[in-house]
C-alpha cells in the first residue's frame, strides 16, 4: 500500500502493508523517532501527533487514513536546533525527567496554545488530560505551558 503523506514540511512517500499504523510509518520507516511508543494502546499520549491540525495517537491510527495528509510530529515543532519557547520552559520548569512522555505532551500543548486565545490551569489541565506522566506530576508540565500561554 503506497501512501503519500507531508511530515514535518517534507513530502514523504512509502510503501507499507495493510494494518500499519501511522506510529510505524514515522518510526520504521522515516526514522522520527521522537515520537515514543509506549502504551500501544491509545492510553497514554506518548505517540501524539498532529494530522490535518488534529491531535491523535499516532499508535491507534491506521497509516492508510494519513494518506496525502499533513502530519506534524514533535521533530517539527523547532525551527532547527533553536528550541521554541514552549520546550524552554518545559527545561527550565523541570516538566522533563525520564522524558518519554515529553514528545506527546510538546505536541498536544503547543496544540492547545496555537487553538485557545487564553488558557486557564483548568484548561489545560483538561486538554493534556490523554497524556500521561508517571514521573512529574504534571504540576512543572502545567506551569511550562501556563508560562508560555502568559507570555512569561
Ligand atoms: S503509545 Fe500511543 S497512546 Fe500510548
Ligand atoms: S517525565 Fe517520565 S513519564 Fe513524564
Amino acid at each position: 500500500m503506497e501512501l503519500s503523506l507531508t511530515v514535518n514540511g517534507q513530502p514523504a512517500v512509502v510503501d507499507v502493508p495493510p494494518g500499519t499504523t501511522l506510529l510505524e510509518v514515522l518510526r520504521d520507516e522515516l526514522g522520527l523517532t521522537g515520537t515514543k511508543e509506549v502504551c500501544d494502546e491509545g492510553e497514554c499520549g506518548a505517540c501524539t501527533v498532529i494530522v490535518d491540525g488534529r491531535p491523535l495517537d499516532a499508535c491507534i491510527y491506521a497509516a492508510h487514513a494519513a494518506d496525502r495528509a499533513e502530519v506534524l510530529t514533535v521533530e517539527g515543532l523547532a525551527a532547527g536546533d533553536e528550541l521554541t519557547d514552549l520546550q524552554r520552559a518545559f527545561v527550565e520548569a523541570g516538566s522533563v525527567q525520564c522524558g518519554f512522555c515529553t514528545p506527546g505532551f510538546l505536541v498536544m500543548a503547543t496544540h492547545l496554545l496555537e487553538t485557545a486565545a487564553e488558557l486557564s490551569e483548568e484548561q489545560v489541565r483538561r486538554g493534556l488530560a490523554g497524556n500521561l506522566c508517571r514521573c512529574t506530576g504534571y504540576a512543572q508540565i502545567v506551569d511550562a505551558v501556563l508560562a508560555v500561554g502568559r507570555g512569561a
